[in-house]
């Protein structure tokens, strides 16, 4: 086994995991251990923007009320406040790396989303995250501390002690097992502080915006580490995914609907307003249970995004992307309307921390997706992702930083051991497992809950997992493997947090109790010992 020693460890190549590891190699040798290229994260799709106040109408105030009114009774106002404030600063130095956000008249060129109150989405054209992680990775690059090992993947967290005999807290974190892919070895990177930025579990659904890298590794090697996950049943679907037999994932912006776009149902009727007073710049959730509504009621496959009455040349120059995508698809959205649907889109949940990342496995931190940090309570208000990302990658470095130079564990760290694995010769049974895992999860646990679904899920979801275990002590380590066990793992968590949940909050919707209750006004930590 290959062991590699540095000062920290990134896990993920997002825009959090590239701040923090900008920012960290002020102060140490970085590894970051990423399963594709660098280039390939979930930050890097992200369309919309990064949600800032940076206009003259604007207000910190304004932004801090519509991310607490999104987050329905869950965000934390403290963490709340010191994200938005934080955010102008953030921006500033993305600015100063060289990301080129839009500009109109010497501004910002601010777009609107959903729960907005103000346009304050700052975005460079349709491709905001694309741009972003252009800039963060070209300053990472640039750094002689920072060393990228691409298709990584991460295993799991190396402990000092066993974790089914010690709590996380009194444990101790000395790096992480990843899988290489070329030689389907197992390597340690050890260091006193791993950083999780392993982004969110997209791929737990069959439907989902994201790349195919977003299967929750963090996630699921936190929970095996004895970690609470927060808040995982509120899994954000996105309204608009493009509804095409060719593209399983392209997202359709909110934005366009921020310019005016207008939802319509097969018979062409425009029907947001039967459903909301914000009609297509309602938040997410209620926009994404109205089209599901909607689908239902018809039986049709999708419903229709209308942009044709806005003007052909502003259409091109704002939503290239997407423009460009569309047409390639035979679709030309100045003419006719997109056909989307919702998607899984984004994890509201996730490991706790507090507000520098810091869980509670000392030397663990997690930032980005993979962390549940109490901003977006229930409900994550549109480009305030984004904005997480950079505003914890940069207060996780600089904990990290004024904490000193941590010292080198003595404890020992366990060597990777294959015992009697071997190769697979039944992949099938990942593929099949695969499917069935996301497929239950879009029927049973998607937009829509009742306690039947999710009971029918948890059972066939137990018998799954222990197949997958079996599978897993058998059979040398593959990456689809391991992303099939860790997508399983979430399954089960976001399942068993969602039935503990009795009543309809931001995200979480169940036919068996559609209000929200007081007594549920809390946040779900479920963990492997429960
Ligand atoms: C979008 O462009 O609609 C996605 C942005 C986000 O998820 O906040």
């Amino acid at each position: 086994m290959t062991a590699h020693e540095f000062d920290f460890i990134v896990v993920g190549s997002g825009a959090a995991g590239l701040m923090a590891a900008r920012k960290l190699a002020a102060a140490g040798r970085v590894a970051v251990v990423t399963k594709r290229d660098p280039e390939t994260s979930n930050s890097d799709l992200a369309q919309g923007g990064i949600a800032a106040v940076t206009a003259l109408n604007d207000d910190f105030s304004l932004h801090i009320a519509d991310t607490l009114r999104t987050g329905a009774g869950l965000s934390d106002p403290r963490i709340v406040r010191m994200v938005i404030t934080e955010g102008p600063e953030r921006v500033r130095e993305l600015v100063d790396l060289g990301a080129e956000f839009t500009m109109r008249k010497g501004s910002f060129d601010l777009g609107l989303e959903g729960g907005h109150s103000r346009r304050r989405v700052l975005h460079a054209a349709d491709a905001t995250g694309r741009e972003i992680e252009r800039a963060l990775l070209a300053a990472c690059r640039a750094e002689r501390n920072i060393s990228f090992f691409p298709h990584f993947s991460a295993v799991d967290l190396i402990l000092a002690r066993r974790p089914k005999r010690v709590r996380p807290q009194r444990n101790l974190c000395l790096g992480v097992y990843a899988l290489e892919e070329a030689t389907g070895r197992v390597h340690s990177f050890l260091a006193p502080v791993t950083v999780l930025a392993s982004g969110g579990a997209g791929k737990v659904y069959r439907y989902t915006t994201n790349p195919d890298v977003t299967t929750g590794d963090g996630m699921a090697m936190a929970w095996r580490a004895g970690l609470p996950l927060v808040n995982m049943e509120f899994v954000q679907f996105h309204p608009t995914c493009l509804y095409h037999p060719q593209e399983k994932s392209f997202l359709i912006s909110e934005a366009l609907r921020g310019e005016g776009g207008i939802l319509r149902g097969p018979d062409g009727k425009a029907f947001m307003k039967n459903y909301s007073r914000y009609r297509e710049l309602a938040p997410r959730d209620i926009v994404a249970r109205a089209i599901d509504s909607e689908l239902k009621r018809t039986g049709a496959d999708c419903v229709f995004l209308d942009m044709t009455h806005l003007k052909a040349a502003f259409l091109r120059r704002r939503f290239p992307t997407i423009h460009a995508k569309c047409l390639s698809l035979g679709i030309d959205m100045t003419k006719v309307p997109i056909p989307v649907v919702p998607a899984a889109h984004f994890f509201c949940g996730g490991i706790g921390t507090d507000e520098n990342g810091r869980t509670d496995l000392p030397g663990l931190y997690a930032i980005g997706e993979a962390a549940h940090t109490g901003l977006h309570g229930a409900n994550r208000l549109a480009s305030n992702s984004l904005l997480e990302a950079c505003v914890f990658g940069h207060r996780a470095a600089e904990a990290i930083k004024a904490a000193g130079k941590p010292a080198r564990s003595a404890a020992k760290p366990a060597h990777w051991t294959t015992g009697n694995a071997r190769p697979s010769d039944e992949a099938v049974v990942i593929k099949h497992n695969w499917d069935e895992i996301r497929t239950l999860m879009w029927n049973y646990v998607g937009i829509v809950r009742s306690d039947k679904r999710l009971e029918r899920a948890s059972a066939r979801v137990r018998i799954i997992s222990e197949e997958i275990v079996k599978y897993y002590w058998d059979f040398l380590p593959t990456r689809d493997l391991l992303e099939l066990r860790n997508i399983a793992c979430l399954a089960g968590v976001i399942i068993r947090s969602a039935r503990s949940r009795k009543e309809s909050r931001g995200l979480h919707y169940t036919v068996d109790y559609p209000a929200a209750s007081d007594s549920f006004k809390k946040p779900t930590k479920v963990d492997r010992y429960g």
